[in-house]
């Protein structure tokens, strides 16, 4: 039952979050927060005026950015500019529009990861992104795929119709017993070990969505390079990572990653348009796959068609753009979305982001009967928040917690936590007021 807006606040006892609440007014001005002008370097942003973008609904504190966006005002305005042209005209709007914003969308990507926007393919989710990539793998029954029990159902799934399909065997490993002490090392050192001679293909998440644990990619990419460095070409072993819950959340480029492919939803800690993703691969990623789905945006394969050729070239990041009609709208007003972090700053999203998932962190850790299962440490962890309560079932703690107010989830895991997820677009007085209710249930 939702509580009416006055009733929330009192019982929440959460005077303090008065005025913040109040900036979800949307007649604010948008002028402050424009893509074309990057905040300076040395001001802080003004996150009450981050948080007035968003119409998200006042009488709920929102801490499930990681599920589905909520579009910021520069998106909902690009959709909407969009949604009329098609409307009065879809077929000169489209043909119009089209090449050029399906451009700039790739590019405003390859920019926000500092690549080239040739090496960005969109998808419309990060599913469709991770489907894509490991279906397209030229695999053969001698091969073997390295993921891990910790990972998420998405590629699990993805690598078991893989394996069906041409036959390579799929490994998963622990990556730790406990994950109240593990470390770095330990994390690179379970998947170094676990490489074999047959090992084509480590698949990974980022940042995990059952316990927020965040994997050191740069490390593992470091140690996967050493074994690399004694293969030939046709043996590399490729390192793929799904990384939707630390894109838009964290200060790092694809290069810093040292990945071959980095698939991601633009739909969540990014607030880009719902049903947007994209896939940025290197060179080398492309060129180890086959599409599955007609690309619309690659002359190569229209040719190809039409003048019956062979496709020799290597993949490209265009072929691997999966064709077909979309909600146009949606997809063009990507760089919108990330306009809005460029404007706000890679650097002071992900340092709001962990600044309020440490308070959250921290609060939760003195509460008797909460057991907190996301790793305090930032290194291990980003902006999911996840524990338990002692003798309560996580569906039940989240139910309590959405009668109170607070929009939590329950991560859909055999084992499964309560998570919240703080963001830019939540407040510290709303991390106060969440871990006053949870005292209030344990209490
Ligand atoms: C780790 C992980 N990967 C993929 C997904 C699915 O993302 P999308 O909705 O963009 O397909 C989720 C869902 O939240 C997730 O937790």
């Amino acid at each position: 039952m939702a509580l009416e807006r006055r009733e929330f606040l009192t019982r929440a006892g959460a005077l303090a979050a008065v005025g913040a609440l109040g900036a979800f007014d949307c007649g604010r001005a948008y002028a402050d927060i424009s893509a074309s002008q990057p905040a300076a370097a040395d001001t802080l942003p003004d996150w009450e005026a981050v948080r007035a973008q968003f119409r998200l609904s006042p009488d709920r504190i929102h801490m499930s950015t990681m599920l589905l966006s909520s579009h910021p005002k520069a998106v909902r305005e690009a959709i909407e500019t969009h949604r009329d042209g098609l409307d009065a005209n879809p077929v000169e709007y489209l043909e119009q529009n089209n090449s050029r914003l399906i451009r700039d969308a790739r590019d405003a990507a390859g920019r926000y990861l500092g690549i080239s926007g040739s090496n960005i393919a969109l998808t419309d989710s990060t599913t469709m992104g991770v489907g894509l990539v490991y279906n397209g793998l030229r695999l053969n029954p001698d091969h073997e795929i390295l993921t891990t029990e910790q990972d998420y159902y998405v590629t699990h799934e993805a690598l078991r119709q893989a394996s069906r399909r041409t036959g390579a065997t799929v490994k998963k490993i622990q990556l730790y017993e406990e994950i109240g002490n593990v470390t770095e090392d330990e994390l690179v050192q379970r998947v170094a070990e676990a490489i074999s001679p047959s090992t084509r293909v480590l698949a990974v998440t980022w940042v995990h969505s059952s316990t927020g644990l965040k994997l050191p990619i740069r490390l593992i990419a470091e140690a996967l390079e050493e074994v690399n460095r004694d293969r030939d070409e046709a043996s590399r072993v490729l390192f793929c990572v799904d990384g939707v819950h630390a894109f838009g959340c964290e200060d790092v480029g694809f290069d810093d990653l040292g990945c071959d492919f980095l698939m991601a939803g633009c739909h969540k800690w990014l607030f880009g348009p719902r049903g947007t993703g994209m896939i940025a691969g290197t060179l080398r990623g492309w060129a180890s796959v086959t599409p599955s789905i007609p690309s619309f945006i690659d002359g190569g394969s229209w040719d190809a068609w039409m003048y019956g050729k062979d496709l020799e070239s290597p993949t490209t990041a265009d072929r691997m753009t999966p064709g077909g009609f979309k909600a146009f709208e949606h997809q063009w007003a990507l760089p919108e979305a990330f306009g809005f972090h460029e404007h706000i700053g890679r650097p002071a999203v992900a340092e709001r982001t962990r600044e309020l998932a440490g308070m959250l962190k921290e609060g939760l850790a003195e509460i008797s009967r909460v057991v907190l299962r996301t790793p305090r440490s930032g290194s291990l962890s980003a902006g999911i928040v996840s524990f338990d309560i002692d003798g309560l079932e996580a569906p039940a703690v989240v139910r309590m917690l959405r009668d109170r107010g607070i929009v939590a989830s329950v991560a859909p895991y055999l084992t499964a936590h309560v998570r919240l997820t703080p963001s830019i677009r939540n407040t510290s007085e709303e991390i106060d007021v969440a871990l006053r209710e949870i005292r209030g249930i344990v209490s």
